[in-house]
């Protein structure tokens, strides 16, 4: 979705220019978004849609693709003083086209798809039609039946970080906190002596399981994702290890193998967070039956590796057919719900969850637990406030349930003592939930940083930690740590984490990140991949706690400290052999900063 986000960028700046060229020179002294890398045309376009391989531009093809959406005239006209918003009117006169039916979706989304195809290497696949094609039904049904969809509001949200921003009451709403607030000061009880053994969690993230992946292989097969059979063309070269590629997604036996060295490694586990995404980035080719199996799969075989202990799941925004698509509670046509999900993972679930949780779990995917009588677990379906999730064009209200929900959960924890994990699926502050969801969220871990001890995420792949800061008094006040994932697309090493936590204060008191070198692994095709630790926080960086007060000063040092920051990348990037080759410039640098201290998109 963000690819074809970013051909809508990219579009608006040929657009504007009236042709292709000058990509770089037109962003001259306007704000350029981040993801845009200097380079030629093509190298630029390719690395917005996340080509590896690709071809040169066919200037004139593209214009004529642009013709078909006849708004060339219209923007060419106001482009002259509004350069700077190019983006923002391409993308509004866009969905003024479409709700005024002078163009449909299907042709909008084909034309994006052409251009796609005019520098990609490959042109006999329909992978991109096909993403229209599943995509279709839901965006004509927003189209026609939203009651606050405008081409301003559309814009804000789909190019939220984008300088499109507009206010509108379904992305200005804030829940009541309740009175009272955060007591610091039990963050800092680590330093006590632990008074029996710590409680150990093995957080696991991002399986992205491929169950059509092929040994040999085309591993270049010029489509978002490589590996599977019958995908690409076998003169490319035909090399995909039996352990992986970091271009690909993972090969279910890696999957059996992870849970078999964990469960040979790690016998004093208490407890599993599994922060979401099991199917595959062949995002064209998900289905109901197809996701459904990968998704029983998945949670048999946890199911059968650690029979004597809870697993808390989350569901990750993969999960969904199509991806991303988590519509509000009163869409119940078939076509357009997922309630076959919801019931799938209500079914799944029900033997690590008590039977109250079942029926929130049916309705929207999220639930509450108690790990003891001193420990909840509250797991969020935070996939609805992705900015690729179409009903968000529909209806923002739906969000409420869950912030509530997380609300009322937090004040029967606080009035009965007890200290909560979150677990949620998307990363907050990367620019991809929208604005109301991410408000209400901090100001919750605001109000009840004392209680929380712990948030848990997953969907970016990279194994890093972000610092929350009271809207209060600015001061760190908690600390959200990224899984990570088994797969290794896009170039990092497959890991899973142990978290050890005080059993009484709760305090998170060390994460170990494991992990395997995936270009040693596929030499010896035939032994299991040599699993090995990382790096631990405390020991890599030396922390007397793992204090938001200690993560803060940290962030603080790594401002000024290169070759800290080069420990940290390493670490995020789990060593992937692909990533190194790469490495990590100043905007990769910068990047990576700002996420650390960044839990609202907008801030
Ligand atoms: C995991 O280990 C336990 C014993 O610790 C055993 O009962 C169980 O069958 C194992 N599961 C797998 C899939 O290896
Ligand atoms: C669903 O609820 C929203 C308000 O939250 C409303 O705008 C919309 O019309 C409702 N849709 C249906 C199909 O009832
Ligand atoms: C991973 O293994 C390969 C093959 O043995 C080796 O060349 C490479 O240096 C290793 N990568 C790292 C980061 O150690
Ligand atoms: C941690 O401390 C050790 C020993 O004092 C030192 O060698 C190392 O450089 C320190 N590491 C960091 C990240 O500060």
């Amino acid at each position: 979705m963000r690819t074809l986000c970013a051909v809508l960028v990219f579009m608006a700046v040929c657009l504007v220019n009236g042709h292709c060229l000058d990509f770089k020179d037109q962003l001259v002294g306007v704000k350029r978004p981040s993801w845009i890398f200097p380079g030629s045309l093509e190298d630029q376009f390719a690395r917005l849609v996340g080509l590896t391989k690709y071809k040169k531009m066919d200037v004139k093809t593209v214009e004529g693709y642009l013709d078909k959406l006849t708004i060339k005239d219209e923007l060419k006209s106001r482009a002259a003083n509004l350069q700077e918003r190019a983006i923002c009117f391409t993308c509004q006169a866009l969905i003024r086209k479409l709700q005024t039916h002078a163009i449909t979706v299907e042709l909008l989304g084909t034309t994006i798809c052409s251009i796609y195809f005019t520098i990609q290497t490959w042109t006999i696949n329909d992978f991109c039609k096909q993403i229209v094609r599943i995509n279709k039904p839901i965006l004509e049904y927003i189209l026609a039946n939203s009651k606050i969809l405008t081409p301003e509001y559309a814009c804000s949200i789909l190019l939220q970080n984008e300088n499109c921003y507009y206010d509108h009451p379904a992305l200005k709403w804030e829940t009541i906190i309740p009175d009272g607030g955060p007591i610091l000061t039990t963050q800092n009880t680590a330093k006590l002596p632990p008074r029996s053994k710590p409680l150990k969690i093995l957080h696991l993230s991002d399986f992205h399981i491929s169950q059509d992946y092929e040994v040999g292989g085309v591993a270049n097969c010029g489509y978002p994702v490589c590996c599977k059979r019958n995908l690409g063309n076998p003169i490319k070269g035909t090399d995909a290890g039996t352990w992986g590629e970091y271009n690909c997604d993972i090969p279910p036996w890696l999957y059996l193998d992870a849970l078999q060295y964990i469960n040979n490694t790690h016998k004093d586990l208490d407890l599993v967070y599994f922060t979401g995404d099991i199917i595959d980035h062949a995002i064209w080719k998900d289905s109901h039956q197809d996701n459904s199996n990968d998704i029983r799969f998945v949670f048999d075989h946890l199911a059968q590796s650690f029979p004597n202990i809870p697993i808390l799941p989350t569901l990750g925004n993969h999960e969904s057919v199509p991806l991303n698509m988590f519509p509000p509670p009163n869409i119940t046509d078939q076509k357009l719900s997922q309630a076959w999900l919801y019931e799938l993972i209500a079914e799944l679930w029900s033997k690590w969850l008590p039977n109250e949780a079942r029926s929130s779990v049916a309705k929207q995917g999220y639930y509450s637990v108690l790990a003891n009588n001193k420990l909840r677990i509250i797991s969020l379906n935070n996939n609805i406030c992705y900015i690729y999730n179409w009903w968000l064009l529909y209806d923002t209200n739906f969000l409420k349930e869950q912030i509530e929900f997380l609300k009322r959960e937090l004040v029967e924890a606080e009035a009965n003592g007890q200290f909560v994990h979150i677990i949620s699926h998307v990363y907050p502050g990367e620019k991809e939930c929208i604005e109301p969801w991410e408000v209400n969220y901090n100001s919750l871990i605001t109000r009840f940083a004392h209680i929380i001890k712990g948030q848990f995420f997953g969907h970016t792949h990279t194994d890093s930690f972000k610092v929350f800061y009271s809207k209060i008094d600015g001061r760190p006040n908690n600390v959200g740590y990224n899984g990570a994932s088994l797969t290794p697309y896009l170039k990092y090493n497959p890991n899973y984490k142990i978290i050890s936590v005080d059993p009484n204060t709760f305090n998170i008191l060390d994460v170990d990140t494991y992990y395997f070198n995936l270009t040693e692994a596929n030499l010896h095709p035939y032994t299991s991949p040599k699993w090995m630790k990382l790096y631990s926080i405390k020991e890599a960086y030396n922390f007397s706690d793992l204090s938001p007060d200690n993560f803060d000063i940290f962030a603080k040092r790594l401002s000024t400290d290169r070759n800290l920051l080069d420990v940290y990348w390493r670490f995020f990037v789990r060593n992937g052999d692909a990533s190194l080759k790469d490495g990590c410039n100043d905007e990769c640098r910068r990047n990576l900063l700002a996420s650390i201290t960044r839990t609202e998109s907008l801030a």
